[in-house]
């Protein structure tokens, strides 16, 4: 069994600025859509938010110690897109690039790689006046935030993620509402998703014409979609299911322009008008300017046919996995063999695009027991499957170059509040002692030698 990663496998950890930050009004911040959206009633559970989380912000040389502490060697983190530019547009906060610089070299000092995300969800809430991602000029509103901040750290970040999750902040954001800014419109969906994308392009731009040597990709949420039977209607359910979260992204990000299905899916549940949002050359844009695609990976959906109808747009439904499957104690299941085989069809569906796991992880709600320690030895046998499954889709031949676990710290987790646990390191709120847990331990010592143990600790099957 391959247990044994390729040199310069880069082995870190992920976070997002407004998940773990703090100080939202520190240094000239502006307001961005999560406060506001954070504060209707209902929208998050447990009625928590960003003001406060892991204090990240104040406590930036705790968290550089941490990682390097433990020995990782690279680390994904976003900038506040507010704390750069806080009214959306025009003026650039200094003391917000002071900031991340002082951070990034610290990292630097310590040889820990920056993997530095510029939008992870935190739009400056004064875009919503136009419309935020549905309208068009959120693209360059998006431009201005990338060059300031690649005019600050091009000299030294080497690898840029210009978009977390498009079809998340489609999805979540613009077509159920559940996310900020809390829209439920499905064209405004298809718009802010285009423009989320047409970000990328330009972006991509700005930070190369500022930073010669950087890497630059998107990072996407990859759910493999499977069919709940043999059935051909299911396994249709699951190609489209597979062009509405999956390829709509893909295939423009690497070239290939939006796939056709998806976009008949498209026209028919919103009655045609696709053109007025996609544009002639709106493609050419949006294509060949990936460095590399980073693959965030927590799940599969298991689909099967179903009649479209008012909450519907799509014939299809998600129907599983069903039963006793393997789950975290989020009900997600634990599934690393579909992480291999989707490394392997991108490695097959986009040939020469290397590969970064910008995220991976799962929520396990364990905390500090008798001696004080945190034994989430569930989170260690999910590490270790899934790096696993990398180390099988590198040895098939896919270029993956390195894994971000999420995440570093236990922090908001959007919606659900603090309720989810996906940290290598345990947050206690109130006190804000941090933990590091026996996975994080794990995790060190895989990074130290480059190499998975022969077999995790045993986990009960269904657990
Ligand atoms: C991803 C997000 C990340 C975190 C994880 C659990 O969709 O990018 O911020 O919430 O899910």
């Amino acid at each position: 069994m391959t247990t044994t990663f390729p040199a310069g496998f880069l082995w870190g950890a992920a976070t997002s600025a407004y998940q773990i930050e703090g100080s939202l009004g520190a240094d000239g911040r502006g307001r961005s859509v999560w406060e506001t959206f954070a504060a209707r009633p209902g929208a998050v559970e447990g009625g928590g938010d960003g003001s406060r989380a892991c204090d990240s912000y104040r406590r930036w040389r705790r968290d550089v110690d941490l990682i390097a502490g433990l020995g990782l060697s690279a680390y994904r983190f976003s900038v506040s897109w507010a704390r750069i530019v806080p009214d959306g547009r025009g003026r650039i906060e200094a003391r917000g690039l002071d900031h991340y610089e002082r951070f990034v070299d610290a990292l630097l000092d310590r040889g820990v790689t920056p993997v530095l995300t510029l939008n992870h969800w935190d739009m400056p809430d004064a875009l919503m006046t136009d419309g935020g991602w549905v309208d068009r000029s959120s693209v360059d509103a998006f431009t201005e935030f990338a060059a300031a901040v690649a005019d600050r750290l091009g000299d030294r970040v080497g690898w840029w993620i210009t978009q977390n999750e498009p079809w998340i902040i489609a999805l979540l954001g613009y077509q159920l509402g559940l996310h900020a800014p809390g829209i439920r419109d499905l064209r405004g969906s298809v718009a802010a998703g285009h423009h989320v994308l047409l970000g990328h392009g330009a972006g991509a731009d700005a930070i190369r014409e500022r930073a010669s040597g950087a890497r630059v990709g998107c990072a996407l949420s990859l759910f493999p979609c499977d069919p709940a039977s043999g059935e051909p209607a299911d396994r249709a359910a699951a190609w489209g299911s597979d062009g509405y979260v999956n390829r709509w992204y893909l295939d423009p990000l690497l070239g290939a322009g939006y796939p056709a299905d998806m976009w008949g899916h498209y026209e028919r549940a919103l009655g045609g008008g696709l053109e007025d949002i996609i544009r002639p050359g709106d493609v050419e844009r949006i294509g060949g300017r990936s460095d590399f695609l980073g693959v965030n990976y927590y799940t599969r959906r298991v689909m099967a046919a179903a009649p479209t109808g008012p909450d519907r747009p799509f014939p299809w439904r998600v129907v599983g996995p069903s039963g006793d499957v393997r789950r975290t104690d989020e009900g997600w299941e634990v599934a690393p063999d579909s992480l291999r085989d989707l490394l392997i069809r991108l490695h097959r569906d986009y040939p020469g695009v290397p590969m970064m796991i910008t995220e991976n992880g799962g929520v396990y709600g364990d905390t500090p027991t008798h001696d004080g320690l945190v034994h989430d030895g569930r989170r260690t046998a999910f590490l270790i499957d899934h790096l696993r499954a990398v180390a099988e889709a590198i040895e098939a031949g896919a270029d993956v170059r390195g894994y971000l676990h999420w995440s570093l710290l236990d922090n908001f987790e959007w919606a659900l509040g603090y309720r989810p646990r996906f940290g290598l390191v345990h947050v206690d709120y109130p006190s804000g002692r941090l933990t590091v847990k026996d996975s994080g331990h794990a995790y060190a010592r895989i990074a130290a030698t480059g190499r998975l143990p022969e077999a995790g600790p045993p986990v009960t099957p269904f657990g």
